[in-house]
């Protein structure tokens, strides 16, 4: 049978986790955050005494394989730790981005991002997704929005939660961050040829939302 995935791929802080989730509840289809796998993977390394360098990648490759991973009501399990919050720091994105350079760790993780395409349909966010991993989905979009506003969007998001942060230094760690994702050799971060891109720095989550379940209407 035919499983419509939706990929929604693009830089950091873009809004495209929310946006995918979002699409994913108005659809009832199941929902992939990739960047939660290789956030999990880089603290399953860490925490195994691994640091996260080229010649480690075959035994941080050998953990990603057997991640005991579990994503149950908006929490993430790595084995018996609820690991939600720790993988969702900006230090944790970072060691996510060093860990998905290595083309081993990717390999590893591709059956697990294949399994959740399941009925009735999934929506995949990540950097790869329409490029590399569901290479055939009917539908895909690359969801940008400016450093600037990426950057502030970041910012309020950690004010609100209580954090101290600085605009500067949050716009440099997530430039840094997509210029090693931008420039890696395997499955770096950029349209598929097919995607639609959608610059949201000037629409609410809402329109993202939207446009994105319209694009999807055209092609029902
Ligand atoms: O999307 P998120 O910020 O959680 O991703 C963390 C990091 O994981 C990204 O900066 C990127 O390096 C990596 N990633 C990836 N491929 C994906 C999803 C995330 O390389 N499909």
């Amino acid at each position: 049978g035919h499983i419509p995935v939706i990929c929604i791929d693009g830089p950091t802080a873009s809004g495209k986790g929310t946006v995918a989730a979002a699409v994913a509840q108005r659809l009832g289809y199941r929902f992939l955050d990739s960047g939660a796998m290789y956030r999990i993977t880089a603290l399953a390394a860490l925490r195994a005494g691994l640091a996260i360098t080229p010649e480690h990648e075959a035994r941080i490759a050998a953990l990603a394989q057997t991640l005991p991973v579990r994503f149950e009501g908006g929490r993430v399990w790595l084995g018996s730790d609820d690991v939600t919050e720790a993988i969702r720091t900006e230090e944790a994105g970072m060691n996510a981005s060093r860990v998905s350079a290595l083309p081993a760790v990717r390999g590893a993780l591709v059956d697990l991002q294949h399994s959740f395409q399941r009925l009735p349909g999934l929506v995949a966010d990540g950097r790869d997704m329409g490029t590399v991993i569901f290479p055939d989905a009917p539908l895909k979009v690359y969801l940008t929005a400016s450093a600037a506003c990426r950057a502030e969007r970041r910012y309020k998001q950690l004010i609100s939660k209580g954090f101290s942060a600085s605009i500067a230094d949050l716009r440099a760690d997530l430039e840094a961050r997509d210029a090693r994702d931008s420039t890696r050799s395997v499955a770096p971060l950029k349209p598929a040829q097919d995607a639609l891109v959608l610059d949201n720095s000037d629409l609410t989550i809402e329109q993202a939302v939207e446009k994105v379940l319209a694009w999807w209407q055209e092609r029902q």
